[in-house]
């Protein structure tokens, strides 16, 4: 086991959102560090975990009076009743407005705790200890929270800043590689948003640019209402894919073929030059995630899938790169749609 990292040798990453600003902190074993960023007059924490999180030996310390509530594992724990059931437990226990919760986890865990913050006592404060590659370099930072209706995925949530984020790399180390390979897909959609040299940086460092990339793109659109679409990059045909089901792709791997479909899309719009198309495949599949589409995909049924994104609020939008980077690109036709499936199944 890797020494415990203190907050002076951890990686910081400010997120800058004005009054509603934190730290990331990246680094192996800086989930010890737990106190240190619990804020001082904070009473009592409600640390919120999931059962393999504790299970792989992953505890945490707030350093001040605490209960540790536990959820089942596994994304179908964000429904509207586990927020209830959550905020239930945390009244019977006493919970205040001066007291916080600490989510321990991946990014089901946070999305659920932080939701639960964020209407507990119309808001109390969070801090994230995220343990998953996704969860460190995509869910824990950002705000948003939520969770899944029937009807469809984060349907039901808030913008609800953490007042810090602990993503340690020590945690990554009990993760199942089909798990690693979820956040992988969302690291090679960092290259192409930002930074074309990620790749020749350590893995602490890597999350670290990643984190900081995003917390660019947070602080110049809190509220998602303009440029926090570029984080969207790859994810039309991922969700499509997802809402699907039935392909056993993990959700890197999803945004992996979606990446390579947009840049594809780009080329035959006339937007990037082949070399860029290559260069997408070359990043995704160094990271050793699929380029292609599942030989049984069902093209109509994508297409079809397309229409009812929920992040399509002008019809079908595809965040495409360009001679000015990654932009919405709308009114794209449905047979130019199916022929770029088509040419990359
Ligand atoms: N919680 C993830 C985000 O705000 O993007």
């Amino acid at each position: 086991m890797t020494a415990a990292t203190t907050l002076a040798e951890a990686l910081r990453v400010p997120v800058e959102l004005g009054e509603r600003s934190y730290d990331v902190w990246v680094g192996p074993g800086v989930r010890h560090r737990l106190s240190d960023v619990v804020p001082d007059d904070v009473g009592r924490v409600a640390v919120v975990t999931q059962a393999a999180v504790a299970d792989a030996g992953i505890t945490v310390d707030p350093g001040v009076e605490h209960r540790v509530f536990i959820t089942d594992n596994g994304e179908h724990i964000k429904t509207m009743g586990a927020a209830e059931e959550l905020c239930r437990e945390f009244a019977q226990w006493g919970l205040t407005r001066r007291d916080a919760v600490v989510a321990v986890g991946g990014g089901a865990v946070t999305d659920l705790a932080g939701f639960a913050a964020a209407v507990y006592h119309r808001g109390i404060r969070v801090v994230y200890v995220a343990t998953t590659l996704l969860g460190q370099i995509d869910a824990s930072v950002g705000g948003k929270t939520g969770v899944n209706l029937p009807e469809g995925k984060n349907l039901v949530g808030a913008f609800w800043q953490p007042s810090a984020v602990l993503c340690d790399t020590e945690a990554l180390d009990t993760l199942p590689p089909e798990e690693m390979r979820s956040g992988l897909g969302e690291m090679a959609k960092y290259h192409f948003i930002a930074d074309a040299n990620l790749h020749s940086l350590a893995l602490p460092e890597r999350i670290a640019r990643c984190v900081a990339i995003k917390a660019e793109v947070v602080a110049a659109d809190e509220r998602e209402s303009g440029r926090r679409a570029v984080l969207n990059y790859g994810h039309t045909l991922a969700h499509a894919l997802e809402a699907h089901g039935g392909y056993d792709l993990r959700h890197g791997e999803a945004v992996a073929v979606g990446l390579v479909y947009a840049a594809e899309l780009a080329h035959r719009t006339g937007r990037i030059d082949t070399g860029r198309v290559e260069e997408h495949r070359r990043v995704v599949a160094g990271y050793d995630l699929p380029t292609s589409l599942p030989a049984d995909a069902d093209i109509d049924a994508l297409v079809e899938l397309f229409n009812r994104d929920k992040k399509a609020v002008d019809g079908v939008t595809f965040m495409l790169d360009g001679p000015n980077g990654i932009g919405p690109v709308t009114g794209l036709e449905p047979a130019l749609l199916r022929e770029t499936l088509e040419a990359i199944r």
